[in-house]
């Protein structure tokens, strides 16, 4: 898409300023959504949209709420949107991660949808596709819209820049029909969607459900053989593009030998220079089966005792929407099974379960990695899981087992993992104690292939299909015109 102008929307801010006595210091935050697109837009240049969510943000700002990112290099404008307090409440733990969230994942967490979250969440959709049509310079930019927080941008954007190319990504699964049906403004939201050009999913069936309650709910031709609704005249094309993330990984830039990493890590949290690690990293959230997977610690122990003293399992939770109570509770429920399995099978010198709520830059994320044998990714519905991925890529010494949810996107791409059902104990128990009984050359086999399919599909990848597609799209148009 040479010459065009690139612009993101999302509620994540990929560099988020805080203070902290006194000094700013600057988070990048613990999302999928960050990971993937900050080096493609650090690529490409342009503008990033997002909530200014820092402590720090508005001291941060200079002309217009615009910084230029990433700090010490910059190549592309942040603009931060403020949101205020209330705002936030319906717009973004509301509607969005009290309703669309646990819809999507049908996580059992009953999905709660209050009239004045709506209401908030249309009002920010408003502020963020302003924000757009006032940053355009041009008639026909390039918008790429994120996720389940802007479900209604693209048509806002569309009434007013009728000739932009708008493509929007749904981060997290979609549905069937049926379940989508709860949602009291799914036809709101899906002519919003609509506005795009183009709508990425992370997988066909993800692509196949949003036909399916497309075709229940509003009036519209699906052409299933070219993958298009029609809708309000308008065509949008619904593709699975399935999300990565960059490679090589800067976070492995620096990184300390992987038998230097092993050390390190096994000292600081002062377990034997020879016991097994697994690690399991990520936001403390439930869709992540992260009690699923201490419980199948605790079956491995029982079931082999001889594991006691040898094995270690660390949970790196960062903090997340802890507002919510379906957070706080997880938080508290993680907190006491780990007391419990710790004190059934541990003692003063030995603690089976470590679980560290905190935040932890890409950096330490990496050598943790590492230095782990075995990473498990245990999510009870994920859309693709990057974590997955980023396990992968930072072992350059082709060693480590990844335990992997079948019911994660990555589970199509990373066929190589112990692939597991997460709500099954006893089949996890199994594969965790499988992984920690692998052979070398058997983990050099299964990672290498693994690293060899992130490494063709990451997330350069990712994007140049769908901007393809868009730079079809509109020598179409011009065609048509
Ligand atoms: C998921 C969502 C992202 C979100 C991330 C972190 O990956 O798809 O949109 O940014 O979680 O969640 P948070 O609410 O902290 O942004």
């Amino acid at each position: 898409l040479p010459g065009a102008e690139v612009l993101i929307v999302s509620n994540r801010e990929p560099y988020i300023h805080n203070k902290e006595g006194g000094q700013i210091a600057i988070q990048t935050p613990a999302s999928g959504l960050v990971s993937a697109l900050e080096p493609v837009i650090r690529a490409c240049g342009g503008t990033w949209i997002a909530h200014g969510s820092g402590t720090a943000d508005r001291e941060t700002a200079n002309r217009e709420d615009k910084i230029d990112v990433p700090p010490g290099a910059p190549s592309y404008a942040l603009r931060r949107i403020w949101i205020s307090d209330e705002e936030q409440d319906g717009y973004y733990y509301g509607l969005a991660n009290e309703g669309l969230w646990p819809l999507c994942h049908i996580a059992f967490v009953r999905p709660q949808f209050r009239q004045s979250d709506w209401e908030q969440y249309r009002k920010i959709n408003r502020r963020f596709a302003d924000a757009v049509i006032h940053e355009a310079k041009t008639e026909d930019p390039v918008v790429l819209v994120q996720d389940y927080h802007f479900a209604l941008v693209p048509r806002m954007i569309r009434q007013s820049l009728p000739r932009a190319t708008i493509i929007t990504f749904w981060h997290i699964p979609w549905p069937n029909a049926e379940t989508f049906s709860i949602c009291p403004w799914k036809e709101e939201i899906i002519d919003g969607l609509l506005g795009s050009t183009i709508l990425g999913l992370h997988t066909q069936f993800h692509c196949n459900n949003f036909f399916e309650t497309v075709d229940r709910f509003v009036e519209s031709r699906i052409d299933r053989e070219h993958a298009t609704v029609t809708s309000k005249g308008h065509e949008t094309m619904v593709r699975a593009y399935p999300i990565s993330i960059e490679w090589p990984p800067a976070a492995l830039a620096g990184q300390p030998p992987v038998e230097r990493c092993r050390t390190e890590v096994r000292q600081a949290i002062g377990i034997a220079p020879t016991a097994k690690l697994a690690v399991g990293i990520e936001r403390l959230d439930y869709t992540k089966g992260i009690l699923d997977r201490i419980k199948a610690v605790d079956d491995l122990l029982t079931r082999d005792p001889s594991w006691k003293g040898r094995f270690t399992f660390l949970q790196v939770a960062a903090p997340s929407r802890g507002k919510l109570a379906s957070y706080s509770s997880l938080r508290e429920e993680a907190l006491a099974l780990a007391r419990d399995i710790n004190s059934r099978h541990g003692d003063a010198a030995y603690q089976p379960v470590r679980l560290v709520i905190q935040h932890h830059e890409s950096a330490e994320v990496f050598k943790l990695f590492r230095a782990a044998d075995v990473c498990i990714v245990s999510s009870l519905h994920d859309g693709m899981n990057l974590v997955a991925k980023e396990f992968v890529a930072s072992r350059d010494d082709e060693r480590g087992v990844l335990v992997l949810s079948s019911f994660t996107g990555a589970a199509r791409e990373l066929a190589e993992a112990l692939i597991v059902n997460p709500y099954n104990t006893q089949e996890m128990s199994s594969a965790l104690a499988a992984a920690l009984r692998m052979p070398p050359n058997e983990q050099q086999e299964r990672m290498r292939l693994m690293r060899q399919q992130v490494r063709e599909w990451n997330v350069y990848r990712w994007a140049g299909r769908m901007l393809i597609d868009a730079a079809a799209s509109r020598q179409r148009q011009r065609i048509l015109a």
